[in-house]
């Protein structure tokens, strides 16, 4: 359940009317809904209650530092992947023993970032790393929890390209060489274990290959007990999936997630920590767009949007659906026809949606994108000199511009041109391009 409903006739997010946030912020704008980003972290964390648990945001998915203040202030940990997002948790006000740092190639100068600002853990992902945050721990006369992040072999079924607990992806250490990892781990000086990670890949609709995941980490948390390893914590990372198409089936509720999770790993007595960013953010946002222009095509009529795969790219790079709706509602009964829903972009890859079934709008026309809150502004770019499109946060009846839409000035202010090309081009009357 999200809190995009249409409300006489018009799209609201929770109490306010799109059209009334376009009025005043323009068009692209990625518009989130507060309630439903609590609501959706509410959920995961009474999953596991009863269990020792934490909630860790993955920031990647969004990550304003004002929705990491809503959820840091919910109670919520952060699971950063960069030094970037890191400062970005910090910025929020989430404590640095709550922020959990992942990904595969943190470099030194990231851990002694998060190691002097404070952390929970480093989820390991290889020897090497394990051996370049000991001499870093050890020059700041530091510590580093340390939790190994294991390559479970199992396949997500989920998009190629968001699969990440097959033999052969990057991520994680092969299940069978934790134990010799581990062992080493015990051995260097800085390094503290305090756990085990898995995480298999994003937007899953199904809890088998979570719990195939699990139960191989419970059997690893075992051996390394045995090992004499005091291994407190599993973290079991994110990946539950949302229902992009209202049609199709609906994934796991998070509550069976937390009652395959009890069952999987509850014995152990270990706090768990999961890191979700799609559940929680993903139905949480919309993009909102305007109508540039209508154009009939040979055989089908394109809608071309002031938005494009520089704002949304998820359509281009993982062919990913997403529902598109008017946000002035077509009375019911009115006749709908397919169109090509395309972007501005000087490219073919630029297209939303091919064939879908829209009610006939003209230029000027709102459409909003749904479950756009997870990888949506995060993955914008400026391609083609158009300026990231700016994120509004709704509370009830109130709303506020979260990032505001980069002039062409400020755009263009971050390049400089180098000192031997310096001459005045104002006598001559500008650049002569
Ligand atoms: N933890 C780790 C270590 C991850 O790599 C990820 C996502 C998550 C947690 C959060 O997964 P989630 O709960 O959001 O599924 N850009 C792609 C998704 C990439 C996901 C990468 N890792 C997309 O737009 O579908």
């Amino acid at each position: 359940m999200d809190h995009f409903l249409y409300r006489n006739g018009q799209l609201h997010a929770e109490d306010v009317a799109v059209a009334e946030i376009v009025a005043a912020v323009g068009t692209p704008v990625y518009i989130y809904s507060a309630a439903t980003l609590l609501r959706h972290y509410r959920l995961l964390d009474e999953a596991l209650a009863g269990l020792p648990h934490l909630v860790c945001f993955a920031v990647k998915a969004l990550s304003n530092v004002a929705v990491l203040r809503l959820l840091g202030d919910a109670g919520a940990g952060m699971d950063v992947v960069s030094g970037g997002e890191y400062a970005r948790a910090r910025a929020a006000g989430v404590a640095g023993e709550k922020v959990v740092f992942s990904g595969v190639a943190k470099t030194a100068e990231e851990m002694r970032l998060a190691l002097t600002g404070g952390i929970r853990q480093f989820n390991v992902e290889s020897e090497p790393e394990l051996e370049a945050l000991s001499a870093v721990a050890v020059a700041l006369g530091r510590e580093a929890p340390v939790a190994l992040r294991v390559n479970p072999d199992v396949d997500a079924h989920t998009h190629a390209k968001i699969s990440t607990g097959r033999r052969g992806d990057k991520f994680g250490i092969p299940i069978a060489r934790a134990p010799a990892v581990a062992a080493r781990a015990a051995a260097l000086p800085g390094i503290r274990m305090v756990g085990v990670d898995v995480h298999i890949g994003s937007q899953l609709t199904s809890l088998a290959p979570f719990e195939a995941a699990y139960t191989r980490v419970a059997a690893l948390v075992g051996e390394l007990r045995a090992q004499g390893h005091a291994i407190d914590r599993v973290d079991l990372g994110g990946g539950l999936g949302i229902p992009y198409a209202r049609a199709n089936a609906v994934p796991p509720l998070p509550s069976d997630y937390g009652a395959m999770v009890r069952r999987s790993v509850g014995h152990l007595g270990c706090e768990i920590q999961i890191e979700p960013g799609r559940l929680i953010a993903g139905n949480a946002g919309i993009l909102a767009a305007r109508i540039v222009y209508v154009k009939a095509g040979e055989d089908r009529d394109f809608l071309i949007l002031d938005t494009g795969m520089n704002d949304l790219v998820r359509p281009a790079m993982y062919d990913a659906h997403h529902d598109i709706v008017p946000v002035h509602q077509p009375p019911a009964g009115e006749p709908t026809k397919p169109f090509d829903v395309v972007g501005p972009v000087c490219e073919t890859g630029d297209t939303f949606a091919r064939g879908r079934e829209l009610p006939l709008m003209v230029a000027g026309d709102l459409v909003a994108f749904r479950s756009t809150g997870a990888y949506g502004a995060v993955m914008g770019s400026e391609y083609n000199s158009r300026p990231l499109a700016p994120e509004v946060l709704v509370h009830g009846d109130q709303f506020a511009v979260i990032r505001a839409r980069p002039g062409y000035d400020e755009m263009i202010a971050r390049d400089r041109i180098p000192d031997w090309m310096h001459e005045d081009r104002t006598a001559a009357g500008g650049a002569d391009c």
